[in-house]
């Protein structure tokens, strides 16, 4: 037999039962006689099995493949003139942050160079909790109507017959919901392939709102823009390396953090102010949509920097360190004081959904995780639960009913945060009546991918776009998908579509028949709130 010192760990740890009994023989399993069965009472066998069969959690049904690190975002112009934000009060402010990129659509095992948006999860660590900016690498998102998401991501998943990926279901999907028009156009583009994880843009997407303790606010979309560029692949580099080296993006930013080559970003807002977004072309709350900066300029606000690889990619990424069974929770919905969301409905949803799939996959108690547990102490009345680690002691687990801010009792308080609770509705009752048929099509909704295609696009880049868009919609098999798809790209530019069509060898197609721009429900006054998205 071995010596107990052979299973010594570098940092001098002796092999232990998961209570912490040394073991000095690992390989050892107790047993009738000899040659005979196990025994029950072996709980360092039966520990040892049962554990392994228990080391894999569901995977994200979204961005299940990804890369982190940590690092620190710091203030260097503050917004105090528009915010009573305590993060964003004075320059010099700087807090832990850890950031989790991924792609969307594939398995964990899947390629870090896949045509996909990338996701760009940062948990900021701050005196007032944890913001978490749950952010893509594309300024604009495929839907503004929440119900639709489940959908879309199916097209973009597996087909339940064949298990494969489906270029029919694909297009098909897309070309009947044309408001993602703007975020294919940038898909196909070589932004939808980056080079690596960490030399791309990230953007908040969604509108969300800064808010002053006299109920104030304005509108705000923020940028992280990469301080070395936006990097990307062609196509070709992309689809060799998926199969050379499918974890280019991982390798590309550990290796990266570790030569001390600390990728950075620095973070800007723009800002609207309601009467502005009254007068706004589009809706302020469709994530369809920039903001031009030369109306809205970008106004610095920090740097995001990674400095710091994990140590263990499992604990403090993908999972936390005490239980083997949690990953890093990012989630909308986790926001501090005076950062607040707007009533975009794919946000508001989005705040529900995070929350809940992070109980289905991790439990009730998932925020007490070391990497997930703000650095503040919580207190509420949220008791129990499987894995808690952290049940508030003796403090009564009731609200008063004497005071609805305030408990206090001879076991411990919780006092209510004293915020200013005035809004003026006047704004929102606008803002009821905006958005009430968010997947009408108009006009407006291909302004801006056209733009894109005509003014901004190189030479190259439209190339690139062309032969992309064929090499993918050449494979779908349906005629009509096809044929739906080209008009969905003419609708962007007759040209585009066009030379699509003489690339797949299909026929050219005509624009979609949409109504016009004046027809948007943006322009029309006077309608009430509905359900009808
Ligand atoms: C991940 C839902 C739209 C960015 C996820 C996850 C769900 C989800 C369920 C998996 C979370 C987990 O298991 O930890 C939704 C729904 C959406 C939506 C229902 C719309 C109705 C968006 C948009 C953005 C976004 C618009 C960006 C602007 C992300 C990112 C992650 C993610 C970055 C990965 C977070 C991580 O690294 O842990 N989403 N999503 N999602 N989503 Fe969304």
């Amino acid at each position: 037999m071995p010596s107990p010192q052979v299973f010594a760990a570098k940092d001098g740890a002796v092999y232990t039962t998961s209570n912490g009994a040394p073991v000095a023989e690992p390989y050892a399993a107790q047993r009738v006689g000899t040659t005979g069965p196990l025994l029950l009472q072996d709980f360092h066998h039966i520990d040892l099995l049962a554990h392994f069969d228990r080391e894999r959690i569901p995977e994200r049904v979204v961005h299940a493949k990804g890369a982190g690190a940590h690092g620190y975002f710091e203030v260097t112009h503050d917004l105090s003139d528009i915010t009573s934000c305590s993060l964003f009060a004075a320059a010099g402010k700087k807090v832990r942050a850890t950031v989790r990129f991924s792609t969307v659509g594939g398995e964990s095992g899947s390629a870090d160079t896949a045509r996909d948006p990338r996701g760009f999860a940062i948990k900021l660590r701050t005196e007032e909790g944890n913001l978490d900016w749950v952010f893509n690498n594309t300024p604009v998102f495929f839907i503004r109507d929440p119900a639709k998401f489940p959908h879309f991501i199916h097209t973009q998943k597996r087909d339940p017959q064949t298990h494969l990926k489906d270029a029919d279901m694909f297009w098909d999907y897309l070309s009947q919901n044309p408001e993602s028009a703007h975020q294919i156009m940038i898909l196909f583009s070589d932004r939808g392939t980056p080079d690596g994880y960490h030399n791309m843009h990230g953007y908040s997407g969604h509108t969300y709102k800064l808010v002053k303790a006299d109920g104030s606010f304005v509108y705000t979309q923020i940028h992280l823009i990469a301080d070395g560029g936006f990097k990307t692949l062609d196509n070709a580099q992309a689809g060799k390396l998926a199969g050379d080296n499918p974890d280019y993006g991982i390798q590309s930013m550990f290796e990266a953090i570790d030569a001390g080559k600390f990728p950075s970003w620095t973070v800007y807002v723009q800002t609207m102010t309601p009467e502005q977004a009254e007068n706004f072309r589009y809706n302020v709350l469709d994530l369809t949509k920039v903001w031009p900066h030369k109306d809205y300029p970008m106004r610095p606000l920090g740097k995001l920097v990674l400095n710091e690889n994990p140590q263990n990619y499992f604990a403090e990424i993908e999972q936390a360190n005490l239980f083997n069974r949690f990953h890093a929770a990012f989630s909308p919905s986790h926001q501090i004081p005076y950062f607040e969301p707007t009533a975009d409905p794919v946000l508001q949803s989005r705040l529900f959904s995070y929350p809940d799939t992070h109980r289905h996959r991790l439990g009730t108690n998932y925020q007490q995780l070391p990497v997930n547990a703000p650095i503040v102490p919580v207190a509420n009345f949220q008791r129990d639960g499987p894995m808690n680690f952290s049940s508030q002691g003796a403090r009564p687990n009731y609200q008063s009913s004497i005071t609805p801010l305030t408990y206090l009792s001879n076991k411990g308080s919780i006092n209510g945060a004293a915020r200013d609770r005035e809004r003026s509705i006047k704004h929102e009752n606008w803002l009821g009546g905006a958005f009430w048929d968010l997947s009408e099509i108009t006009e407006l909704d291909f302004e801006q991918p056209g733009a894109l295609y005509r003014n901004v696009m190189s030479d190259v880049d439209r190339d690139h776009l062309v032969s992309n868009i064929a090499g993918h919609l050449g494979g779908a098999k349906s005629a009509e998908v096809k044929a739906r798809t080209l008009s969905y790209f003419a609708s962007v530019d007759q040209s585009l579509s066009d030379r699509i069509a003489k690339a797949i060898g299909a026929p050219t197609a005509k624009p979609l028949p949409v109504k016009p721009a004046s027809e948007a429900i943006r322009f029309r006054a006077g309608l009430g709130a509905s359900a009808n998205l």
